[in-house]
């Protein structure tokens, strides 16, 4: 095995980064990654700072080495009565077929960017690895988690993003392509023609920056993970293939998605969150169309939507669920997290193809 920029930075055998997944994992699939060699990683966003503290707990106890967690940094946005009025106006066809009146349904955000809050949290953990995205936290939030030792990463979609986060304090970046499942990281710009493929973006930003970078999106098995080090990067984060193994929280209804045909069509959407994220077409998204104007802020869309979601998937329908994927789900197996992770380290052993 040779030795890799991101295996020392990290200390894990591995330069391989089990993707943070906020809904459809948590330390269950972080410390089986861990025990496999890799860096697991535990999505935040979505917790409260109650759970937060009892998987962190769960991950100090029983981690065989470094582990990350990971968090949104957005701006949360001014709630406006008459784009929810108008979101809801457009979800309207879906309510009346489900039966709900829409004026029962709460308003909320669903997912909240990382504070001094979650920060009082972390503390005490000092946690090996940080990782954040939607760019970074404010200078003096990035401080604290500095002074832990924490090794800070973030998420770049363009050559810019990955300057401004090495400019800004990031120790490795993050090179999210195109192909990646989930939301876009893009921070510095709203524009999706900016967004470039992996095979396109990750040797750009290896050539723009000096600090380590490790490639996502599409990767989903030893040769794209052999391609991925041929470009340069010095490691690999993999969502995607992750989702279907039995440590993953995925949904019954996802998890057929992924293995159905309808996974080789995936879009870029904002219905579920309000910013674009990539996720197997379904009925909502062919309804409204994936990028439709009516839906609000990130992470405002979401609340609306729920109840629709609970009860397309109460009868064992996605018609309205976040069915994130990336364009490569053709790693998405039954397998325990240790096979998939040995699978993909194939990738880093010196034999060629
Ligand atoms: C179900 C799902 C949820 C995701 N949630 C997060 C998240 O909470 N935080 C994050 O930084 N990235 C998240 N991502 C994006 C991943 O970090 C990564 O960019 C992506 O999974 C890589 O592409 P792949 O899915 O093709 O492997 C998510 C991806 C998926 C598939």
């Amino acid at each position: 095995m040779p030795a890799h920029a991101l295996s020392s930075l990290f200390d894990v055998r591995l330069p391989l980064i089990q993707a943070p997944m906020a809904g459809s994992q948590g330390a269950a699939l972080a410390l089986a990654v861990c025990a496999a060699g890799g860096l697991g990683s535990l999505p935040a966003a979505m917790l409260t700072p109650e759970a937060l503290q009892a998987e962190l707990q769960r991950l100090r106890s029983q981690a065989a080495g470094p582990w990350n967690v990971n968090f949104f940094c957005h701006t949360p946005p001014v709630p406006d009565a008459a784009a929810e009025a108008r979101w809801r106006a457009a979800l309207r066809p879906f309510y009346d077929e489900a039966g709900i009146d829409p004026t029962k349904v709460p308003a909320g955000a669903g997912r909240v960017p990382f504070s001094h809050t979650m920060a009082d949290v972390l503390e005490p953990f000092a946690p090996p690895v940080v990782s954040f995205h939607f760019g970074l936290p404010a200078p003096d939030l990035l401080a604290r988690v500095k002074s832990w030792s924490s090794r800070v990463l973030s998420s770049a979609t363009t050559v810019e993003e990955a300057q401004w986060l090495q400019a800004h304090g990031a120790d490795a970046v993050i090179a999210q392509g195109l192909e990646a499942g989930g939301h876009r990281g893009m921070f510095l710009t709203d524009a999706l023609g900016t967004q470039l493929g992996t095979l396109a973006l990750v040797p750009q930003i290896v050539a723009a920056v000096q600090v380590p970078v490790i490639a996502a999106g599409g990767i989903a098995d030893a040769a794209g993970v052999r391609a991925a080090m041929a470009l340069g990067a010095a490691g690999v984060q993999v969502g995607t293939a992750y989702l279907c193994c039995p440590e993953a929280t995925t949904s019954a209804v996802h998890r057929a998605a992924l293995h159905s045909a309808a996974a080789r069509h995936t879009e870029l959407t904002t219905l579920f969150s309000g910013r674009p994220a990539r996720g197997i077409v379904n009925r909502l998204m062919e309804t409204l169309g994936p990028l439709n104007p009516a839906a609000p802020a990130f992470p405002l869309a979401t609340a609306a939507v729920a109840p629709l979601r609970a009860h397309f998937e109460a009868l064992g329908r996605g018609d309205c669920s976040p069915l994130w994927s990336g364009q490569n789900a053709s790693g998405c197996q039954n397998r325990p997290a240790a096979d998939i992770t040995a699978a993909l380290a194939e990738g880093f052993s010196d034999r060629a193809g």
